[in-house]
């Protein structure tokens, strides 16, 4: 949410100088410099801005600043430009309504600086878009460009703008910028020529000069040295803090970005380049015969060069510079110029050549800044414009004059709007109108400007007199006429009250101003007002062939001769601020006015008496008194509630009713005298700052209240939150204190039990253990007792029994020792015993043998010997059975074991043959029908063939397949099939032999069991299908090849064709094919198979022999047929 605020917070002195009390020019100035202190520059009157130089860069313009101030109300923010800047583009794009800006104050005070800080302002916050981004850019380029040829460094300011500047930007209905139209105002062109002690001639003289590259130095025919040129002052020409090479690179881009050509910046240059060696043309006099002295160039070289420069015949110049022609009824004369003459055309050349440049730039920008868009335009102008000068060393002269005659009309205009602007408020709010007491200074103006007797005006009338005029005579023809007015004041004067006055000149006449007296030195007015330019020289510009030069002296042109004198500067001056005032009063205006600190261009300083002058001239007390006339304050009634709420219980802290009435309660609560302020539609208005600040002191105490109120809640809730934070800190301690007391209690206990525990323990274990100890002590003594008492006792029996022992062994040892002695004697007699008896049984034993061999000799012969044999017979037989199982079940195999004795011969021959048989019959049982078809089939093809003919042993391995065509499956032969009525039984490529060469072409042999089909291999068209009742016979060699002859009963309907001799490599199944079929059809005759390796063959009317040789030529291994002459084809078969 955006805080509100208001101008009237941390006010320093006083923001708004209508609220300052006591009003007077001390006080004013105090708050200014109060507020300058504080680095508050900005401070205002009312909707006026007062602008003090800084002369440092403030942090006060920086993007955030912007935003701060952007669509912020004026009153809402401390004073600063933005403000100002931002109400008037929001009342331009909101309201529709045109506005101005007018920026015064005298040379250094910030004008300049204050209109690109609007501009700047205004294009930061207005659209964006590629195009409006543009045009921004080339309106704000426009400045270093305008700056470069008008600004100049002055004792004052070291960028005072030289000319007067009021810019018109233009806005389209969105706000957004369109375009711009810059007007100038007097160029200050003296500057061109001579420039006062301490200052500088225009900026861009030294940037060229700095800056330019070395080339473009040379085609300018320009030495960078500055002491090389007449017109550029010495003394000053490099300033502080100015980098005139990088401004002038600066001023280029500007130009590029406005529009410039690059032609254009060029010429635009060669001119300025010009000016420069103009200054340097030097004169001399050279004596005539009529006793007159006449000029003639000195040196001509800078002559030359600004001829070839610009393109001029050098002797066209050089007469112009020394000759003047006179046009007088008609006639044409020529008069000599003298050395003085000659400078002084000089110097006006230079002048006049350098403001029409000036002016051809603004109206060059002008064209490149138009808005393009023809709607209705809202406009904001911002005038730039040199403020009251007053010289107090120098003299004022022409140009102040005028320069204080537009301030005057500027002030008139400011007065007049200001409290137009007033009224209509007042009108709008519905407020009184009650009338201001001002200082009208139209009288002053009218002094000036009055067509019959202003001083501008009889300026003219000597100008344009016949006869000599000089400044004096103008000054007497002043003290003439104007002598009675009462702003008027001359030594000379009738009026004997200045007769006495020495701060009056006689030379001088004083114009009170608005502002304060102004003294004028009449020197010079008559020349800066004719401001004339020999007319040879502007003919001579116009011979010139560079373009712009011709541009800028029109009247040159002698078509166009005018004899009528151009109007004088002043009639100029004041015709064209006579438009600005029109183009203001159509406005909206917003004023700035700029003062300076101090004259030393330095921060920090403020000089008293120097803003004190500027305030009073700039009439900016005066300004306060008239915005203060009626009311001196005004609010709107939800800003002044919001402000002053507090003020009231009703309104504090909200107030529900409209704004106004939320006012009235509070106005009325707070005891305000009902004449110090009115209620107008939208604002309250308060007559006087008093009342104001009477408000905002009750708001700055009642705040304080309501900051303590705030404290001491704060504080409350503060040092609640703390207590209660407190407490469940304690709370959370103590539960943990306790927690941790008690578990060191309980330890303490528990080791403390832990001690008895173990005491009453021990105790009661030592006694226990003392107990054991007695038991155990005195089972060990009876244990020792009875041990002791056992031992002895054993000793005892042990010695007993040794004693036993010893006596027995003794005894068996001796008994031992008997009985071995009488068994070694009984054994002696054993042995000898048995010695005695083993010999009688072996005679017993050879004895018995002999006696049973004797008996049993004729028994054993009689059975062994059969007994033997057949047991050998049976091993033999078995033996052999076994080794015939070595061998195959296969038919084929004709293996057989050799005999392995004489005796088994005819067996093992039976043997072989019923195993053959045996398991030739087992092979059959294994057959399919089909197979068996096939076997027959071979069997006969055995029965034909078997050592008849060569080729059959190789046909014997060889599987009949019948059909090896695959007719039924190759969809080639599809159609073929198709026309087949019976089942093919055989299918085959065979080679019809032509009878004419011998050489063979392929066919398609089918069979089916009624006839046998010839057909074509390409497109299986039947060639001939012989029914088999019409075969007579086939014939065939004995030799290995696979030529066949179909025979063909004579007679029958297919022997018209004659026989067919073909050739097969399945000859021995087709024709084994052809005989079966023949065998089993029971209503045919049978097949003859002839095999003679000579046969005849009958083709068509002549019968052809057949004849097979052996061992022809070799051509691979197929047997090759040729024809040998009309009755006989041989074929020759290649041997096996
Ligand atoms: N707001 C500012 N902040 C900082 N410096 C400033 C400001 N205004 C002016 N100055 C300084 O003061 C100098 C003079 O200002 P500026 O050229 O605007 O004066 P001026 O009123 O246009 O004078 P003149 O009438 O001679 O053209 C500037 O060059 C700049 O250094
Ligand atoms: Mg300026």
């Amino acid at each position: 949410m955006e805080v509100k605020t208001s101008l009237l917070d941390n006010m320093i002195g006083v923001g708004d100088m209508v609220l300052l009390e006591p009003l007077n020019e001390d006080s004013f100035i105090m708050n200014l410099r109060n507020r300058f202190d504080h680095n508050e520059i900005y401070t205002y009157i009312g909707s006026v801005v007062i602008s003090m130089n800084p002369y440092r860069s403030l942090p006060i313009y920086t993007p955030q600043k912007v935003e701060e101030y952007r669509n912020r109300n004026f009153y809402e923010l401390s004073p600063h430009i933005y403000a100002l800047a931002d109400e008037a583009y929001r009342s331009l794009r909101d309201q529709d309504k045109d506005q101005c800006i007018l920026i015064t104050g005298e040379s250094g005070a910030g004008k300049t600086e204050a209109s690109k800080l609007v501009m700047s302002y205004v294009a930061a916050v207005c659209g964006k878009g590629q195009e409006v981004n543009k045009v921004k850019e080339q309106l704000l380029q426009s400045n270093p460009v305008l700056e470069a040829f008008g600004n100049a460094k002055t004792m004052r300011n070291d960028n005072s703008s030289r000319f007067g500047k009021y810019m018109d930007i233009e806005f389209d209905f969105k706000g957004d910028p369109l375009g711009g139209v810059i007007s100038n105002y007097l160029l200050e062109k003296s500057r061109v020529c001579k420039q006062p002690r301490g200052e500088r001639n225009f900026h861009i003289f030294y940037q060229l000069l700095s800056g330019a590259s070395d080339d473009t130095l040379v085609k300018l025919k320009l030495d960078r040295d500055f002491s090389k040129y007449n017109y550029l002052s010495l003394d000053s020409a490099n300033v502080n803090g100015l980098d005139d090479a990088a401004s002038f690179r600066t001023v280029r881009n500007a130009m590029q970005i406005v529009g410039f050509m690059e032609a254009e910046v060029q010429s635009v240059l060669e001119l300025v380049a010009a000016v420069l060696k103009l200054g340097n043309i030097e004169f001399k006099p050279e004596s005539r015969v009529n006793g007159f002295d006449e000029s003639r160039v000195k040196d001509k070289n800078d002559l030359k060069e600004m001829c070839e420069l610009l393109g001029i015949e050098q002797s066209v110049l050089e007469r112009a510079f020394s000759y003047r022609t006179v046009e007088a009824k008609m006639e044409k004369m020529s008069t000599t110029l003298n050395v003085a003459q000659a400078y002084y055309a000089r110097d006006a050349l230079a002048k006049n050549l350098y403001s029409r440049l000036f002016s051809w730039l603004v109206t060059r920008i002008n064209e490149s800044i138009k808005a393009q868009a023809k709607t209705r335009h809202k406009v904001m102008g911002v005038l730039d414009i040199y403020g009251f000068e007053i010289f107090e060393v120098r003299d004022n002269s022409f140009e102040q004059f005028i320069i204080n005659y537009c301030n005057e009309k500027l002030q008139q205009i400011f007065i007049e709007l200001t409290l137009r602007e007033e009224q209509e408020e007042y009108i709008r709010e519905d407020i009184e109108w009650t009338n201001i007491e001002y200082f009208n200074n139209a009288v002053i103006c009218d002094l000036i400007e009055n067509n019959q007797n202003g001083i501008l005006a009889m300026l003219d009338e000597e100008c344009l007199r016949p006869g000599t005029v000089t400044d004096d005579t103008f000054l007497d023809k002043l003290n003439t006429i104007c002598a009675e007015h009462q702003h008027f004041e001359s030594r000379l004067n009738k009026n004997s009250k200045f007769l006495t006055d020495h701060s009056l000149p006689h030379s001088c006449f004083r114009i009170q101003h608005y502002a304060g007296k102004v003294l004028y030195r009449v020197e010079g007015f008559v020349d800066k007002n004719n401001d004339l330019l020999y007319r040879d020289l502007s003919q001579a510009m116009y011979k010139a062939t560079h373009s712009l030069m011709r541009q800028l002296f029109p009247e040159g042109n002698p078509a166009k001769v005018n004899l009528k004198r151009p109007p004088t500067a002043g009639f100029q001056f004041k015709a064209s601020v006579g438009v600005l005032m029109k183009n203001l009063q159509t406005k909206n205006p917003n004023y700035i006015r700029c003062i300076k600190p101090n004259d030393k261009k330095v921060a920090h300083i403020f000089t008293d008496s120097l803003v004190c002058h500027q305030v009073r001239y700039l009439g900016l007390v005066e300004n306060v008194r008239v915005r203060r006339a009626g009311y001196a304050f005004r609010q709107p009634y939800e800003s002044c509630l919001e402000r002053y709420k507090m003020l009231c219980k009703k309104t504090w802290p909200h107030w529900r009713g409209p704004a106004r009435d939320g006012v009235e309660v509070l106005l009325t609560d707070c005891s305000v005298p009902t004449e110090e302020f009115a209620y107008g539609r939208s604002k309250i208005f308060i007559r006087n700052p008093r009342t104001l600040f009477t408000l905002e002191e009750r708001r700055r105490a009642c705040l304080e209240d309501l900051a303590t109120l705030i404290q001491k809640i704060y504080r409350g809730w503060k040092s609640r939150t703390h207590f209660l934070l407190l407490k469940k800190s304690q709370v959370v301690v103590a539960a943990w204190y306790r927690r941790y007391a008690q578990q060191n209690k309980y330890q303490k206990i528990k080791s403390a039990t832990l001690v008895m525990q173990s005491f009453i323990r021990g105790w009661k274990a030592r006694n226990i253990l003392r107990q054991l100890k007695y038991e155990k002590r005195c089972k060990e003594a009876v244990t020792t007792i009875a041990a002791y008492w056992h031992g002895t006792q054993a000793r005892m029996e042990l010695r007993r029994l040794k004693t036993e022992a010893r006596n027995k062994r003794a005894v068996s040892v001796i008994w031992a020792y008997w009985q071995g002695t009488k068994a070694r004697r009984e054994l002696r007699h054993l042995k000898v015993a048995a010695r005695e008896k083993l010999a009688v049984s072996v005679i017993w034993a050879g004895w018995q043998g002999t006696k049973v061999r004797r008996e049993y000799r004729k028994f054993f012969r009689a059975n062994a010997g059969k007994k033997i044999y057949d047991f050998t017979i049976q091993r033999i037989m078995q033996k052999y059975f076994l080794g015939l199982k070595t061998t195959t079940m296969s038919p084929m195999d004709n293996s057989w074991p050799a005999k392995p004795y004489g005796f088994l011969e005819g067996a093992h021959t039976q043997l072989r043959r019923i195993f053959h048989l045996w398991r030739c019959k087992k092979y059959r049982g294994q057959f399919t029908e089909e197979k068996k078809a096939v076997y027959e089939e071979k069997l006969e093809a055995s029965e034909i063939f078997k050592d008849k003919k060569a080729l059959y042993p190789s046909s014997v391995s060889q599987p009949f397949k019948g059909d090896y065509l695959e007719i039924q499956k190759n969809p080639k032969y599809q159609k073929l099939n198709s026309a087949m009525e019976e089942k093919v039984l055989l299918a085959d490529l065979v080679n019809k032999i032509n009878r004419a060469n011998g050489k063979g072409s392929p066919r398609l042999f089918l069979l089916t069991k009624s006839n046998f089909v010839l057909a074509d291999q390409k497109t299986g068209q039947v060639k001939a299908s012989v029914p088999l009742p019409d075969l007579a016979s086939v014939s065939v060699s004995t030799q290995s090849d696979g030529f066949f002859a179909l025979k063909l009963k004579e007679g029958s309907a297919s022997a018209s064709k004659g026989d067919f001799l073909l050739s097969s490599e399945h000859l021995i199944e087709i024709i084994t094919k052809l005989h079966r079929i023949g065998t089993t059809a029971a209503d045919r005759d049978q097949i003859n198979i002839d095999i003679s390796d000579e046969f005849l063959v009958q083709f068509k009317q002549d019968k052809v022999c057949v004849k097979f040789i052996q061992g022809g030529p070799k051509n691979g291994n197929s047997a090759a047929c040729k024809r040998k002459n009309n009755r006989l084809l041989e074929v020759s078969v290649p041997s096996p």
